[in-house]
C-alpha cells in the first residue's frame, strides 16, 4: 500500500467507490420493490438480503486499507472534485468506522421492533406502549453521538448525519425568528375563508392518474428515464443515472393528495436526473443533503405548483379531466389549495404551519438527546409545546405524539423539512435576479428554462459544496428565512385580496 503514489491511491479508491455504488443501485431497486410490487410473503427474505447487501457495502468501507489510501491520497496535487470526493469519502470512513458493529446491528434490531409496536401504538392511541421502545432508541442515539462526537452539543452529530455541518445553535436562531414570524402572519388569516369545501368531491383514480402524468408530461418529466407507480408513502428513488422513479397516492376524495405528491416527487426526481453522469459513484456525483433535496421538491410543489399563475396555464386541463372544476373560479381553486390553518397533523400542514410542527419536534429531540429532557417528560412537553405553537391541545396521542414513524429509528431528520422550505424560498429570490420574474416563465409553460437553471447551479453541483456552502455559492449567503418569510407574506396579501 505504502509504494502506491496518491494519484494511484485515489484511482484504486474512485474503484471501490463505484463498484459499491452498484451494489448501492441494487438496494435501491429492491426498496422500490418493496414498497410498490413485492408479494407479501416476500417481506421476510428480504429484509435479509437487504441486510446481506447492507453489510457487505459496510464491511467493505470499514476495511483499514480504505483509511490508508485517504491518507495517501490526501497528500497529492488535488484538484476541486477530487479534494471534495477525498472529503466525502473520509467523512462516511470515519464515521462508520467509529460504530462498533454491535451498536449498529442492535440499533437496526431496536428500530424494527420499535417501528412494530408504534403502529400498534398509534393505532390505539397509547404512547405508554411505544414509550419503553422510545427509551431504548433514544439511548442508542445518546451513544452513538458520544462516539461520533460533536461541535457544540450532543444533537449536533445527530445533525451532522443528515445536513453536514450545520449546528443545532444555528438551525435555532433561524427557527427562532421563523417562529415569531409565522404566528404573526397566523393571526393575518384566522379569519379568512379559503373555500376549501369547493374541491371535495369524487375523483376517480385512473383520471387523476393520467392527470398527473400529463402534469410530468407538460413540464418536462423525462419519462425515457422515469417513471410513477402507486404507493401508500411517496418517494422518489434513483437507481442509477438514467433511471429515476417516482411514486405518488390515489385517494378518490381527495384530488390534492395525487397533484401535489406527485409535484413534489417530481422535484426530487429533477435533481436526481439533473445529477452529472460522469460523477456517478463519488460522492460529487450524488445529492448533498435532505435539505437541498427537500428544498427541491418544495420548490416544484409549493412554489411552483400551489401559483397562481401554475394554474392560470393548468385549470382548463384539470377542467377537461374533472367536470367537478366547471363552475368553480380558479381564483377560488387558488384560494382553496393553499388554505391556511393551524391542525393537529403534519404531513397534511399548509406552508405557513408546517414549520410550526417542525420546529416542535426540533426542540423535543435536541432536549431528549442533550438529556435536559426525560422520556417520562416527553408527552406533556409535546402537548405543552404544541399548544403554546398552535393555541389548541391534541386531543389524543395518535395525533399528537405518535403520529410520526421518525422516532420510531432516529433523530435529528426533522430540521431538514423546514431547511428544505427556507432554501427553496431563498432559491426563489436569486432565480428572480437572474430570469426576472419566475412566474412571468410560468405563465408560458416555460419550465424549461427554470429547470436549466437548477441544474447549472443545482443539481449538477451534486456535493461538490457541502450545503451550506452550496447556498452562499449560489444565494450568497446562508439559510436566512427571511426569504421564505416574504414569499408567504407576498402570498397571503394576495390570498387576502381574493373574496
Ligand atoms: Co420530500
Amino acid at each position: 500500500m505504502n509504494n502506491l503514489t496518491p494519484k494511484q491511491a485515489y484511482e484504486k479508491l474512485y474503484k471501490i467507490s463505484k463498484r459499491l455504488a452498484y451494489f448501492s443501485s441494487v438496494l435501491s431497486i429492491l426498496g422500490w420493490d418493496e414498497r410498490t410490487y413485492i408479494p407479501k410473503s416476500g417481506y421476510k427474505y428480504r429484509s435479509e438480503l437487504n441486510a446481506v447487501l447492507g453489510e457487505y457495502i459496510h464491511d467493505e468501507w470499514t476495511k483499514d486499507y480504505i483509511g490508508e489510501l485517504i491518507e495517501i491520497a490526501k497528500n497529492g496535487e488535488l484538484n476541486e472534485i477530487e479534494r471534495s470526493n477525498l472529503y466525502w469519502w473520509e467523512r462516511s470512513y470515519i464515521r462508520s468506522k467509529k460504530i462498533p458493529k454491535e451498536l449498529l446491528i442492535n440499533h437496526i434490531k431496536v428500530s424494527t421492533v420499535a417501528y412494530q409496536v408504534w403502529k400498534e401504538a398509534r393505532e390505539k392511541s397509547d404512547f405508554e406502549l411505544f414509550k419503553p421502545y422510545l427509551n431504548e432508541i433514544v439511548k442508542i442515539l445518546r451513544e452513538k453521538v458520544q462516539i461520533l462526537g460533536y461541535k457544540n452539543e450532543p444533537y449536533d452529530a445527530l445533525l451532522d448525519g443528515y445536513e453536514a455541518e450545520i449546528t443545532a445553535e444555528e438551525i435555532s436562531k433561524v427557527f427562532e425568528e421563523l417562529k415569531g414570524e409565522t404566528i404573526r402572519l397566523l393571526e393575518k388569516v384566522k379569519e379568512k375563508d379559503f373555500k376549501r369545501r369547493l374541491i371535495n368531491g369524487h375523483f376517480e383514480k385512473e383520471k387523476q392518474k393520467s392527470f398527473c402524468i400529463y402534469l410530468l408530461e407538460k413540464i418536462g418529466f423525462d419519462f425515457s428515464m422515469g417513471r410513477i407507480d402507486e404507493t401508500t408513502h411517496p418517494f422518489a428513488t434513483r437507481i442509477h443515472p438514467g433511471d429515476i422513479r417516482i411514486t405518488t397516492r390515489f385517494y378518490e376524495d381527495n384530488i390534492l393528495s395525487s397533484i401535489f405528491g406527485t409535484l413534489h416527487e417530481m422535484g426530487h426526481a429533477f435533481y436526481e436526473m439533473g445529477l452529472k453522469e460522469e460523477y456517478f459513484g463519488t460522492p460529487v456525483g450524488e445529492a448533498v443533503s435532505l435539505g437541498i433535496h427537500e428544498s427541491q421538491s418544495r420548490f416544484w410543489e409549493n412554489i411552483i405548483g400551489r401559483s397562481l399563475e401554475f394554474w392560470e396555464l393548468f385549470y382548463k386541463d384539470l377542467r377537461r379531466y374533472f367536470m367537478h372544476f366547471e363552475n368553480i373560479k380558479l381564483e377560488h381553486f387558488y384560494l382553496a389549495i393553499n388554505e391556511i390553518k393551524p391542525s393537529y397533523i403534519r404531513v397534511e400542514a399548509d406552508e405557513l404551519t408546517y414549520n410550526l410542527h417542525i420546529i416542535l419536534r426540533f426542540e423535543l429531540e435536541r432536549d431528549l438527546i442533550n438529556g435536559k429532557l426525560s422520556i417520562d417528560d416527553v408527552k406533556d412537553a409535546w402537548n405543552e409545546k404544541f399548544e403554546s405553537l398552535f393555541g389548541f391541545r391534541p386531543r389524543n396521542d395518535s395525533e399528537g405524539i405518535l403520529q410520526d414513524v421518525h422516532w420510531s429509528s432516529d433523530m435529528g431528520y426533522f430540521p431538514t423539512y423546514t431547511l428544505g422550505n427556507l432554501n427553496a424560498a431563498q432559491f426563489l429570490y436569486k432565480i428572480n435576479k437572474d430570469l426576472g420574474n419566475i412566474y412571468e416563465l410560468v405563465k408560458e409553460g416555460n419550465f424549461k428554462t427554470i429547470y436549466n437553471w437548477l441544474k447549472e447551479n443545482i443539481y449538477e453541483k451534486g456535493s461538490l459544496y457541502k450545503p451550506q456552502e452550496l447556498l452562499e455559492k449560489v444565494t450568497g449567503e446562508r439559510t436566512n428565512p427571511k426569504y421564505f418569510l416574504k414569499y408567504i407574506e407576498d402570498k397571503i396579501e394576495k390570498l387576502l385580496s381574493i373574496d
